[in-house]
């Protein structure tokens, strides 16, 4: 009897979803299989395994319309656990697909498979998909291209050519080693050997010359790069030798144009800039080198290549007359100035509306930190014999092991996470001046805030001056907001909001605070769920630099959770 109503709800949950899915999907539905494996990859002069999908790197890219429906089967046939984030994409009412693991769902075991299914909705542009553990994604991720619905187009010309460009990180060891070094010492993690666009470092790294990325351009033609920073770890500037980048889109929101030779862009987010083939028809080099602002920190500051290639140049250079690619003219690695001065142009172009009146005024402190360890199994090699640590409001963010918050939300199951984040700094301080030793250690915990369905939200994320201050690339699940306000220094809530921007901020997923500064960011929570946001340096989310929001259900089904999908894994 028991057992026949389990199986009752288990199916009444079923239909409900199909119909759900059904209900939304006024595009097309689109299946793909995605088979997680060790795979044999050469670069720089080392093959290594590392995981990928179905044998790819970087992964397959998904070409999509506004409204189709994808539905994923992700098969775990490698050693690790994992789980897939498409990151960016809305998930409205659908956490379930969302992916971070312990947050909304349970890893996938080896042996084990799962099926991501979800809608795009009123989103284009260009978003990703990454795996979400550990640091399974400095291998498995890919692009996922949302194209406007079938009858409307961009709001530009159309180009005649379009071309993901992914820039990624590379290690000579599997990057699950260097983790699991970095956790065991608690030192920072060793710095990656090579940067990559499109999985390859290029011409200035060893072994990589013949398979450098080339991207076609015909002379007088417009093409569109879909810039896309999948490195684990870092911040980067790129460029292109002679020719300008209007940049027209960013985390799939578009942007009112503007021109720039420097781009720089953080882990999570994208950037769509046109290229006009207006130079001597040859062949020119793109590149992406560090941006790094954290003081006294070993990063990789190697150059990664790809070449744009006039086609009348590419049939010359087969009968050997090419000469070597001029190199375009990057910015010093701790040129904050030109990276603010880039982020600084970006409006939005969005029919949306900025909130105006807030419901929940935020102060989010943006914090590195050290502890003292003790206990057999951790070493602390940090400095001063500390273990690296980093907190949001001076909370360092905990997994859960057991069950991931959303299921045990669903399941109304105590002890897995609290809702008693703070929503100021519990202890206010000098944020960016000299930070007495005794701020940097900061608590551990599952803490969540809770939001009411439809609250106009503010939230300033706040750098602080805490082992050193750094642009953290911040990163909100489940949303895209309006950056409406950043400036140097402490926010002051007096003076600074006078000068928001809310006309046309821009919309976007992940965003920077500058280093010993902070950003403003609105939005209305109207996406019930648990929403992850952290520091996309992964470094820095294995810190706990991270907390999640409790978007609690508004007024019936159509503003609530959708049950969960049937086989969702179990920890
Ligand atoms: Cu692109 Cu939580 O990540």
């Amino acid at each position: 009897m028991e057992l026949h109503s389990k199986q009752c709800g288990y199916f009444l949950g079923l239909s409900f979803f199909f119909a759900f899915i059904a209900g939304l999907a006024s595009g097309a539905i689109q299946h793909h299989d995605f088979v997680i494996k060790p795979t044999p990859v050469n670069r720089l002069c080392l093959t290594q395994h590392v995981m990928t999908v179905n044998g790819q790197f970087p992964g397959p890219t998904l070409h999509v319309h506004d409204g189709d429906t994808l539905i994923i089967k992700v098969t775990n046939a490698g050693k690790y656990d994992i789980t897939l984030h498409w990151h960016g994409v809305r998930q409205l009412r659908n956490p379930w697909a969302d992916g971070p693991e312990y947050v909304t769902q349970c890893p996938i075991k080896p042996g084990g498979s799962y099926t991501y299914r979800f809608t795009i909705e009123n989103q284009e542009g260009t978003l990703w998909w990454h795996a979400h553990s550990k640091w399974l994604r400095a291998t498995v991720y890919g692009a996922l291209l949302i194209y406007p619905k079938h009858g409307s187009s961009y709001p530009f010309p159309k180009p005649k050519r379009e071309f993901p460009l992914m820039l990624g990180e590379w290690w000579n060891r599997d990057p699950m080693h260097v983790l699991r070094q970095a956790t065991i010492t608690g030192a920072a993690a060793n710095v990656s050997d090579a940067y990559t666009i499109n999985g390859q470092p290029g011409d200035l790294y060893p072994c990589s010359n013949k398979d450098t990325t080339v991207f076609p351009i015909q002379a007088g033609e417009t093409i569109l790069l879909r810039l896309i920073n999948a490195a684990l770890n870092q911040q980067l500037f790129f460029s292109i030798a002679n020719h300008q980048m209007t940049v027209v889109e960013a985390d799939a929101a578009y942007t009112k144009p503007f021109t720039t030779n420097i781009v720089m862009i953080g882990p999570g987010q994208t950037t769509n800039v046109l290229v006009t083939g207006n130079q001597a028809p040859g062949r020119y080099y793109m590149a992406a080198t560090a941006y790094d602002s954290a003081q006294g920190v070993a990063f990789d500051n190697t150059t990664t290549t790809a070449i744009l290639e006039y086609k009348s140049a590419a049939s010359k250079s087969k009968k050997g007359s090419s000469a070597r690619p001029i190199l375009p003219q990057l910015p010093a690695w701790n040129d904050t100035n030109t990276a603010d001065a880039f982020t600084a142009q970006f409006r939005g172009l969005s029919k949306g509306k900025v909130p105006i009146e807030i419901h929940e005024n935020l102060f989010f402190t943006i914090n590195l930190g050290l502890i003292n360890c003790s206990g057999p199994n951790f070493r602390c090699q940090g400095p001063n014999n500390t273990r690296f640590t980093a907190s949001m409001n001076n909370v360092s963010f905990v997994l859960p092991k057991r069950n991931s918050i959303l299921q045990a939300l669903y399941q109304n199951t105590p002890g897995v996470f609290t809702t008693d984040f703070p929503p100021v700094p519990p202890l206010l301080f000098d944020y960016t001046g000299n930070v007495s030793r005794g701020l940097w250690t900061p608590v551990r915990g599952t803490k969540l805030y809770k939001l009411k369905f439809g609250s106009h939200v503010q939230i300033i994320l706040q750098n602080t001056n805490i082992v050193t201050t750094e642009d953290h690339p911040m990163h909100l699940h489940g949303y895209h907001f309006y950056v409406v306000g950043s400036g140097q220094g402490n926010f002051d809530p007096k003076r600074d909001p006078a000068n928001f921007n809310l006309v046309d901020p821009p919309l976007r997923n992940t965003i920077g605070t500058t280093p010993g500064g902070w950003v403003a960011i609105r939005f209305v929570a109207d996406n019930p769920g648990v929403w992850l946001m952290h520091c996309h340096l992964d470094v820095h989310i294995g810190w706990g630099l991270a907390m999640a929001f409790l978007v609690e259900n508004g007024v019936g089904e159509l503003n609530s959770i959708v049950p969960p999908p049937p086989q969702l894994p179990q920890c």
